[in-house]
């Protein structure tokens, strides 16, 4: 029997993991999503060849449901699903800081729910995707889950406790390296370089060091000694960013990351 998969409140994040399963494989045929307005449902149709349905009949057809509403609207949209979701359906939520108990406890009992914390990056496929399992959730559930993120880039299974501190890292990861090439695209400009030039030196900079830490096997302290020779230039940067305490920024900025995300995720907005 082919496996239907619904993606309830397809914006930024459903847009671009519905994208990515066709590109990776899924049959337009078997992918439905909802809309809270009809243009964007109509959208979707148009661009995707996919079937827009209400969240009702979302719930009732299809085997898995993905819900990707913003947090704030979880709440209504769960209200709308629960008298129609089997208890057999896989709910996955790739909603920011909710946790699985919020969905058992409005969903019939058993229903298996998986918690997925992806980010920015699934617009491009390179998406880190972190996943956790509910109570009921089994093996295949997450299998499945990752077969589903996995169209968009990685994926990584951690216990829930532990989906604060990545939502830290990787959910909020992205913005901080935008935040550097824009630290660093200034720099450039003070160092007389024109804005455009500085920018792209910076981007491909940052997209070579990305790859050689991924593709290298070497740990990043290796890869910065290799570019960091005796009273050469990069001894001098890192020098200042010591003096200004970047490293113990960033610990900080992190902390505070995950301390917000413990706060949003216990109601506390
Ligand atoms: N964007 C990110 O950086 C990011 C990263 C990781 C995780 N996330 C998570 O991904 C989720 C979606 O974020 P997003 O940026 O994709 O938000 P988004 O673009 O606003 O997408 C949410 C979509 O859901 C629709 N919607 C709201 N209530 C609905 C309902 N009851 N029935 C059907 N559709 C409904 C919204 O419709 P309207 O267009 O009418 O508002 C919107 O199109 C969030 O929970 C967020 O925590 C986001």
């Amino acid at each position: 029997m082919t496996q239907k998969v619904a993606v309830l409140g397809t914006g930024k994040i459903g847009e671009a993991l519905l994208s990515g399963m066709i590109r990776g494989g899924w049959a337009p045929a078997d992918l439905l999503v909802t809309a809270r307005r009809a243009e964007r449902a109509e959208e979707l149709r148009t661009r995707y060849g996919v079937t827009p349905v209400t969240n009702a009949e979302a719930a009732k057809t299809a085997d898995t449901l993905i819900l990707t509403v913003k947090p704030q609207d979880m709440g209504t949209l769960l209200d709308e699903l629960a008298p129609h979701v089997p208890a057999d359906r896989l709910v996955i939520s790739g909603a920011a800081g909710i946790p699985t108990s919020f969905f058992e406890a409005r969903l019939a009992a058993g229903t298996p729910v998986v918690r997925v914390m992806t980010n920015t990056p699934a617009l491009v496929d390179e998406a880190m995707s972190v996943i956790s399992a509910g109570s009921h959730a089994t093996e295949a559930d997450l299998a499945h889950a990752e077969e589903i993120f996995g169209a968009v880039g990685k994926t990584l299974r951690v216990p829930e406790g532990q989906q604060d501190a990545c939502t830290a890292l990787s959910g909020s990861g992205p913005a901080y390296f935008f935040y550097l090439v824009e630290a660093m695209t200034d720099a450039g400009i003070l160092l007389g370089l024109p804005r455009d030039k500085a920018h792209d030196l910076i981007v491909q900079s940052a997209i070579g060091a990305a790859t050689m830490l991924r593709d290298s096997g070497e740990h990043p302290v290796k890869l910065r000694e290799n570019v960091t020779s005796p009273a050469g230039t990069t001894i001098n940067a890192i020098r200042e960013l010591e003096n200004h305490g970047v490293r113990a920024a960033l610990i900080a900025a992190l902390e505070a990351a995950r301390d917000r995300s413990r706060q949003l995720a216990s109601g506390n907005n």
